[in-house]
């Protein structure tokens, strides 16, 4: 069953920088945009590349490999060459804790 995990506090996830962490043994990427906090999975649909490493566009992130963009917020593909979203996960800010539904 799903349940909310504390990963990090807000301090810890700048604008434009994303922050891996591993929750119940999954990579995921925090992202801080504009002062909302979102979590994708890190692990790139195409070939795997660590998200957590690309550039911060905007509400988008690219993929540090070859270039495919993913909406931070969605975790659709907003650009190729992956062709798969990846999952999204619900966040909850409580009190300075970042918690991630996973
Ligand atoms: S591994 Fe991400 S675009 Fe290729």
């Amino acid at each position: 069953m799903a349940e909310y995990v504390k990963v990090a506090t807000t301090e810890d996830v700048e604008p434009g920088k994303p922050k891996l962490v591993e929750v119940n043994g999954r990579r995921v990427a925090l992202f801080n945009v504009e002062g909302s906090f979102y979590a994708i999975d890190d692990i790139c649909t195409h070939r795997g590349a660590p998200l957590s490493e690309g550039e911060v566009m905007g509400k988008e992130i690219q993929c540090p490999w070859h270039g495919a963009m993913f909406d931070i917020t969605t975790g659709e593909v907003s650009g190729p060459p992956a062709d798969v979203g990846v999952d999204k996960f619900n966040v909850r800010v409580s009190g300075s804790d970042i918690e991630v539904e996973i």
